[in-house]
């Protein structure tokens, strides 16, 4: 993407930027001609995703001191805040650590920022804020009530920032992600955690041939083949609306909060159906029964977001989605070559290593 469709850039610091769509960010803002620092503890990240060239600082968002000492070294003009928790079971039998990492590390976050003169932020919000939405699609305008801890986490977080931005010179724009998916097309990141329940990096370990089945849960719901409907984003048009939403900080938009979909839902069998047409031969599958929580339809309505931020997808297709996912399924044993190469990683002072986690690769690649 040229530097000129979104304006000048600056430069930014993306905490989460050794994750999946954090990385898919850092590229798209890269390809912007932003001027990137990536600050990841490691928890989910992989050095793998980190771009040659791109410096990365590990360590905690929540301490306050490292991250002082991120923004005093780095002095970025704004912050994308992709760093947090986020898996909904875990969440059920763990809240401590999601209002921890997402909800309190995000306001000790916003407090540093605020202290070090930062005065924008992209914040990663989702869809799990909705709940179990009653219309569709969903707008931004319909009732918030999550259903877990993950999905509070992160309304607490939003209501956190928009409090902060009513009481400071601070502005942020929450985009609310529907089912991420994909890769990038040019093969340079994508998905590397184990045991994923995202049904499209699940439906592409089938196609390459990385795990023998998979469950369906629930065939009776009201939808047209009985499987529930998502609304699937390709992580790259994603990572472009993050590139969208802090030109338009930069030039002085308005605090907002943003859906992020394409406004179209797929069913789990036809995604099913599709990846075995891509792949030349039917997925196994076996039949379950519905899982808790599950609705059975979520769309977005993005007209929001192409509004006011004339964000325009270029993959809002299921095809390119399963294509470029699977692609990437099938070059993770090469990309483990990689294992060693963490040259762009910035050692941090003495006396920070010691109050961060220590830098280790993630096992995420066998
Ligand atoms: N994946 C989805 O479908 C989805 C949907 C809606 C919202 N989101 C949100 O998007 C963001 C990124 O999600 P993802 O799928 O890329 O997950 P991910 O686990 O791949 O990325 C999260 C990154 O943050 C890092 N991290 C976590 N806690 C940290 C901390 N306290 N300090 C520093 N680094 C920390 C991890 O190491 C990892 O690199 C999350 O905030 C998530 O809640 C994701």
């Amino acid at each position: 993407m040229s530097k000129d469709r979104y304006g000048s850039a600056g430069r930014v610091v993306v905490t989460g930027g050794a994750g999946y769509i954090g990385s898919h960010a850092v590229l798209a803002l890269r390809d912007a001609g932003w001027d990137v620092v990536i600050v990841d503890d490691l928890s989910t990240g992989s050095l793998h995703l980190v771009p040659r060239g791109v410096p990365l600082r590990i360590g905690n968002i929540g301490n306050s001191a490292f991250m002082a000492t991120v923004f005093a070294e780095t002095r970025p003009d704004a912050v994308v805040h992709f760093a947090g928790s986020i898996s909904v079971p875990e969440s059920v039998e763990r809240p401590l650590k999601y209002y921890n990492n997402n909800f309190a590390a995000s306001c000790r976050l916003v407090e540093t920022c605020l202290a070090a003169g930062i005065d924008k932020l992209i914040f990663s919000s989702t869809a799990a804020v909705y709940g179990i939405p009653e219309v569709q699609p969903v707008t931004e305008d319909s009732p918030l009530r999550p259903i877990n801890p993950y999905g509070r986490s992160k309304l607490m977080t939003e209501e956190m920032l928009k409090d902060t931005a009513a009481a400071n010179p601070f502005r942020y724009v929450a985009l609310r992600y529907f089912n991420v998916a994909g890769a990038d097309p040019k093969g340079r990141a994508g998905q590397v955690v184990k045991n994923s329940t995202n049904l499209i990096k699940v439906v592409s370990e089938l196609a390459a041939g990385r795990r023998p089945g998979m469950t369906v849960y629930g065939d009776d719901y009201a939808t047209t083949d009985g499987t529930c409907i998502r609304d699937f984003i390709h992580v790259s048009d994603l990572a472009e609306a993050h590139v969208a939403a802090l030109t338009y900080l930069m030039n002085g938009g308005a605090s907002d909060v943003m859906n992020c979909g394409y406004g179209e839902g797929y069913s789990v069998k036809s995604v099913l159906r599709e990846a075995g047409r891509i792949s030349g031969h039917a997925l196994p599958y076996t039949m379950g029964a519905r899982r808790a929580g599950d609705p059975a339809q979520v769309i977005s309505d993005p007209s929001r977001i192409r509004e006011r931020l004339s964000w325009s997808p270029r993959y809002a297709n299921l095809d390119l989605i399963l294509r470029s996912a699977i692609a990437w399924e099938k070059s993770l044993p090469v990309l483990a070559g990689r294992e060693e190469d963490a040259a762009n990683v910035v050692p941090l002072a003495p006396h920070l290593a010691a109050m961060s986690r220590v830098a280790r690769i993630h096992p995420t690649l066998q």
